[in-house]
Formats: C-alpha cells, sequence, structure tokens
C-alpha cells in the first residue's frame, strides 16, 4: 500500500470520525468502538477496490520471470486462427503446412521475423504485443514442431 493510499485512508477515516463525533445530539457513550469501526469499515474496502484496479489496469508490474511457455501463448493468442486455419493459418500440428510455410520464407528465421512483423493475414506478433521475439519463435515451435 502507496504512502499515498494511507494518508488518503487516515485524512477520509478522520472525516468520518469528526462527523461521527462531532455530532452534537450523538450520545457518545452509546458508539462502541465496535460500531465505530464498523462505520469504517467501507472506507477501507474503497481502499482494497482501489488496488484491485490498479492491477488489473497493470499498474502493478507482474512478477513473471523468464518466457511463458508455448503453450501459455499459443492458447492465449495464437489459436484463434492457427487452431482452425482461419484465413489460411497453417494448423497446429500440421507439420506439412509448416514446412511448406519455412521453405517458401526462407527458413526458421525468416518465418520468425515474419511473425514477428506480420505477413498477409498474419497479425504482427500474432496480436501478443507484450510478447518478446523469443517467446514468439517458442510459440511457433509449439504449434509447428519446427525447430530454429
Ligand atoms: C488473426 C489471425 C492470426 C493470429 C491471431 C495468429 N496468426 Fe499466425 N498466421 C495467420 C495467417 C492467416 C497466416 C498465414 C499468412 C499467409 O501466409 O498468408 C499466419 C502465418 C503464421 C506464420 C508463418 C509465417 C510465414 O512466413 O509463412 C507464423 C510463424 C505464425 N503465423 C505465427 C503465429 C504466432 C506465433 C501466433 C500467436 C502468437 C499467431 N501466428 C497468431 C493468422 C494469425
Amino acid at each position: 500500500m502507496g504512502t499515498h493510499m494511507r494518508a488518503l485512508i487516515l485524512l477520509v477515516g478522520g472525516l468520518f470520525a469528526s462527523l461521527v463525533f462531532a455530532k452534537p445530539t450523538a450520545d457518545l457513550d452509546s458508539i462502541t468502538r465496535g460500531e465505530i469501526s464498523e462505520r469504517l469499515a467501507p472506507v477501507g474496502f474503497v481502499c482494497l477496490a482501489g488496488e484491485e484496479c490498479a492491477s488489473a489496469a497493470g499498474v502493478v508490474a507482474s512478477s513473471s520471470s523468464g518466457p511463458r511457455s508455448g503453450d501459455a501463448i499459443y492458447n492465449q493468442f495464437c489459436v484463434a486462427c492457427h487452431g482452425s486455419g482461419l484465413l489460411g493459418a497453417p494448423k497446429k500440428d500440421d507439420a506439412a503446412a509448416w514446412q511448406a510455410a519455412e521453405k517458401t520464407a526462407g527458413g526458421f528465421s525468416s518465418l520468425l521475423s515474419n511473425a514477428i512483423n506480420g505477413i498477409r493475414s498474419m497479425p504482427a506478433k500474432g496480436t501478443c504485443m507484450d510478447c518478446s521475439d523469443e517467446e514468439i519463435s517458442i510459440a511457433i515451435e509449439h504449434m509447428s514442431g519446427l525447430k530454429p
């Protein structure tokens, strides 16, 4: 939790408490600690919700280390076209189609750069814009059986 967020909670909590205690007709003895913390609880919730929003927006850096697996990348990004052969994409595990594509491209490294830059109906990086070149290569190996 950042300093700002903590300061915000103190601020909002302080406002809340002063509202409760400043109420002239309130019988302070009847307000138990439990009731006060109950009233403050939604403030804590706001903070948690804020933190969830922050991580959902990608503000909190992912703690992943090293490249994702070919399987994970394929299933998230490539399967949409390479699973069914959509738009003429070489299908997963269709060794003949992949070997033909590699031959046409002029080798694995050209095939890889075509995938990174995009070629005809194949979008750049297969829409995995945060994929490293290495991850694209791993995903190609996974679905084609080709070796770099
Ligand atoms: C929107 C559909 C689509 C997605 C998503 C997609 N591809 Fe493709 N891909 C294609 C199509 C279509 C081709 C065939 C292009 C052609 O030869 O005309 C292709 C071809 C390729 C080729 C061969 C390139 C060549 O030189 O012939 C590679 C390698 C490849 N894709 C990798 C990937 C990877 C890796 C992913 C996922 C990270 C991915 N693709 C996601 C549509 C897609």
